[in-house]
């Protein structure tokens, strides 16, 4: 979608983490943002740092993502301040390295809840909108995890498996009913200096191993604009060459998992399950 000037973006998550450079980005290709995320100060910081820096239009509404009424009123309140939606970046995202039988369920339902069908349940309801006009970009930020079987990952792999699947019908039937509406998943390896990578591994030494190194917050940030201007269908953030892999495996599965295990793909999921007394 072009011009980005002047269009209007949901951006889910943004009260710290990877959210924070996403909406600086946009603001600084002029979008006019509305920010949700559910700490109401942090989400007031963001929205007056983006503002101080780039002279942006930003509202910021409280929101859990995971309650419909709450998904309702960040609609609501977005049309009231701007009168239209035209992008929605759904980032808010959360994780839980543990050896999988002892996933509390409440903790399985939420993992599901937040990154999965909150996701989905917004795009559904911003969708009517983007239709009407005949314009509009939806942006899902999955992981690596999302395409590759990362151990001790299960709950967030599901979803992020599941965010990549949903883009790619979501965007498809976009194609196929002639509407210049368009959908792309953006799947972050790890991401160093914030996010949950950068707060929950790093002050631990998990390093991020070799293979997949990491990468900046504003390549993340790159990679959604790219998306949205190029009408990307998926894009990868991460330092290495990971497609390689990824065709590996779709030629041998059974090759790239031998591979995923001796170049320690699970190491930093491991290590902080384990640290957190959440191994097996
Ligand atoms: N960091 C990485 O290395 C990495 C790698 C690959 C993919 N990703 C993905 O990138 C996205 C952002 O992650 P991050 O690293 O920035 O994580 P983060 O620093 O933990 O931030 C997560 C954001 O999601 C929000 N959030 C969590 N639960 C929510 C809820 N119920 N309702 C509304 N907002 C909620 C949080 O705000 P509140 O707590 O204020 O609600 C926060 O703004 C996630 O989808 C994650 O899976 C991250």
């Amino acid at each position: 979608m072009k011009p980005l000037k002047g269009r209007v973006a949901i951006v889910t998550g943004a009260s710290r983490g990877i959210g924070v450079p996403i909406a600086m980005a946009l603001a600084r290709r002029g979008i006019r943002l509305t920010l949700a995320a559910r700490s109401a100060e942090l989400l007031q910081q963001t929205a007056a740092s983006i503002r101080a820096s780039t002279g942006a239009h930003v509202l910021a509404v409280p929101t859990d993502v995971t309650q419909p009424e709450a998904q309702d009123q960040l609609i609501a309140a977005t049309l009231a301040e701007f009168g239209s939606i035209d992008v929605l970046i759904n980032n808010a995202g959360i994780v839980q390295p543990a050896a999988y039988e002892g996933l509390a369920l409440d903790e399985l339902e939420q993992h599901l809840a937040v990154n999965l069908a909150a996701p989905m349940a917004l795009a559904r309801r911003v969708l009517p909108h983007l239709l009407a006009q005949n314009r509009g970009h939806i942006v899902n930020i999955a992981s690596l995890g999302g395409l590759l079987g990362i151990a001790w990952g299960e709950s967030y792999g599901a979803t992020k498996h599941g965010l990549v699947g949903f883009t790619r019908s979501l965007r498809m039937s976009c194609k196929v009913s002639a509407t210049q509406v368009s959908a792309s998943v953006v799947c972050p390896g790890f991401i160093d200096e914030v996010g949950m990578y950068a707060d929950t591994a790093l002050p631990h030494g998990h390093r991020a191993p070799f293979v997949l190194g990491t990468s900046s917050p504003e390549a993340v940030a790159a990679a959604v604009i790219r998306a949205i201007e190029r009408d990307e269908p998926e894009v990868i953030v991460s330092s290495r060459p990971v497609r390689a892999l990824l065709m590996l495996g779709a030629l041998s599965p059974r090759l790239l998992e031998r591979l995923c295990i001796k170049l320690g793909l699970h190491s930093v999921f491991e290590r902080t399950a384990r640290s957190q007394g959440r191994g097996r």
